[in-house]
């Protein structure tokens, strides 16, 4: 078991060097979040991979099929909850943000550095979420046995999307039988960030 944490510096210290492990290392549990939007109509929440974390900009990164609803929620309504929990020291961050697009030029020269497997989950031929009468992946005839590189990646583009997240408030928890330890980074997208130890 990790040992408490001394100070709020050796807390934030810890949050980024795991943001930045998780983005590399897909066993990691904060590899991948439970990212909330909050439409009028109500709040949807789904899991997404962490793909990029920077501590110099506090801002996360995820990617998602332009077509998918909450690519349009995003814009409408940027607000988002993206939380993390790894059992293993068992720490939670709840991340609070606004979402941004990439521009399109940036999201292009992202698109370009995917590897060809991971086009396939933007190559679908109807929009995410659309009703059909079969369970198919939608990936066209024969679609369990398609190849990636059967995939026509260029199509693939225009579906994709990636969003950064700049973070503005990080609420952290970490879980021990001896005293759970909690603590809160907020403002971190003013001139004026405070941090502080809450009652867990
Ligand atoms: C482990 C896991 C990782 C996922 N990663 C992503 C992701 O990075 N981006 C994404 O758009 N959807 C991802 N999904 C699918 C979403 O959870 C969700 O089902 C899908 O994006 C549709 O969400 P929406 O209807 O709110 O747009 C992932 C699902 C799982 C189970």
């Amino acid at each position: 078991m990790k040992n408490a944490f001394a100070t709020l510096s050796e807390v934030e210290d810890f949050i980024w060097t795991n943001l930045h492990e998780a983005v590399q290392r897909g066993r990691h549990g904060w590899h991948c979040g439970v990212l909330a939007t909050s439409p009028p109509e109500g709040p949807e929440a789904r899991v997404v991979v962490l793909r990029a974390a920077e501590r110099d900009s506090r801002t996360l990164r995820f990617h998602t099929d332009a077509r998918s609803p909450k690519h349009s929620q995003l814009l409408d309504f940027p607000k988002v909850a993206w939380t993390f929990y790894d059992p293993d020291p068992g720490v939670q961050l709840r991340v609070s943000g606004t979402a941004r697009p990439l521009s399109a030029l940036a999201t292009e020269a992202l698109w370009n550095t995917l590897p060809r497997r991971c086009l396939k989950s933007y190559a679908t031929i109807h929009p995410p979420g659309s009703p059909q009468e079969t369970g198919s992946a939608d990936l066209g005839p024969g679609w369990e046995s398609v190849e990636p590189g059967a995939i026509d990646a260029a199509a693939t583009l225009p579906h994709f999307s990636a969003f950064e997240v700049a973070i503005e408030k990080m609420d952290f928890l970490f879980l021990r039988a001896a005293g759970h330890q909690r603590a809160l980074f907020a403002g971190l997208h003013t001139n004026a960030p405070t941090q502080s130890w809450l009652v867990p």
